[in-house]
């Protein structure tokens, strides 16, 4: 794999930008891939799809403190810089940005980014104020890394929506490339947070795939009926011990409007939580 400038850490936000402006003068077409750090294949399979679309591949990593909860898991957010590193270069990371928290926000921030009807169901009813911090800080991201285009998971699929719409609404100008789920091979979905289940809660945790995927198996069979999908996927999940449901709800996938049946294609949402940890999961179903 062909990687065009030598591999680089930057943490320094003015420096970033600078280092962005030059790429761009030089003609260059910069990716970015936004991530908490905590990297897994989820995240590698976004560096590979920018790799295939980029002369230069951004990751940024940065636990951002706006989109945690006070209740939330901020302070015990997996960190591994050097893992992440290790991990990412090989799949064609050309430079990755580690700014620090007080670099991101210095003292008297009061501006925020908010995307107000896709935030307001699903994770945005649980999480007051997350979508804001998320859409605060990737556009920080965006003006630091100066991107021609920004690679997300639909493993969060509202964010994925959000994120289209501001870049959308406020005239970013930059093109945002969905990647697909990555799982486990007993289904569940990857991510940062499985790192907190216990052995039992990790095998507890496949009940949200099983529930995407008796849902599935109906909607192929012809089942259209939003209240039955979400019964189906919700069964496996009721079954289990430890599991408290968040939401599952089936809605527009575009959107993310309420709806009785599928006509058009709808998104199959679920956050869960096993123990303690909220797991996140969804299917997108096109008829
Ligand atoms: P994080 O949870 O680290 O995720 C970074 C990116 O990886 C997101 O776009 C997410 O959707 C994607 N991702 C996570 N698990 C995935 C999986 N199993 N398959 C495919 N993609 C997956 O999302 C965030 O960080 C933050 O909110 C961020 C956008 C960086 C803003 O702080």
């Amino acid at each position: 794999m062909s990687v065009s400038v030598p591999f680089e850490i930057i943490r320094d936000p003015a420096a970033m930008r600078a280092r962005a402006e030059d790429l761009r003068r030089d003609g260059k077409v910069i990716a970015v891939v936004p991530t908490m750090g905590a990297l897994h294949e989820g995240h590698l399979s976004l560096i590979r799809l920018a790799r295939a679309r980029a002369d230069v591949v951004i990751l940024t990593i940065f636990v951002n403190p706006t989109q945690f909860g006070p209740n939330e898991d901020l302070s015990r957010y997996p960190r591994d810089e050097a893992g992440d590193l290790a991990r990412a270069r090989p799949c064609g990371v050309d430079l990755a940005f580690c700014p620090d928290a007080a670099a991101m926000y210095p003292a008297g921030a009061q501006t925020f980014v908010e995307v107000r009807e896709l935030a307001q169901p699903l994770c945005g009813a649980s999480r007051p104020g997350h979508f804001a911090g998320v859409a605060t800080i990737v556009t920080k991201l965006f003006h630091l890394t100066r991107p021609h285009l920004a690679v997300f998971g639909e493993k969060d699929y509202q964010q994925l929506a959000i994120i289209r719409r501001m870049v959308r609404d406020l005239d970013f100008g930059i093109e945002i490339v969905g990647g697909p789920i990555v799982r486990e091979p007993d289904g569940i979905a990857m991510s940062s947070r499985n790192a907190y289940l216990s052995a039992a809660e990790r095998v507890t945790a496949r009940a949200l795939s099983a529930g995407l995927a008796a849902a599935q198996a109906a909607f192929a069979a012809g089942e259209r009926d939003a209240a039955a999908l979400v019964a189906l996927a919700k069964a496996p999940i009721l079954a289990a011990p430890g599991t408290r449901i968040d939401y599952v709800e089936l809605r527009d996938a575009d959107a993310l409007t309420p709806i009785e049946r599928v006509a058009r294609p709808a998104v199959l949402a679920m956050a869960v939580f096993v123990g303690t940890t909220r797991l996140l999961d969804n299917r997108v179903f096109t008829p």
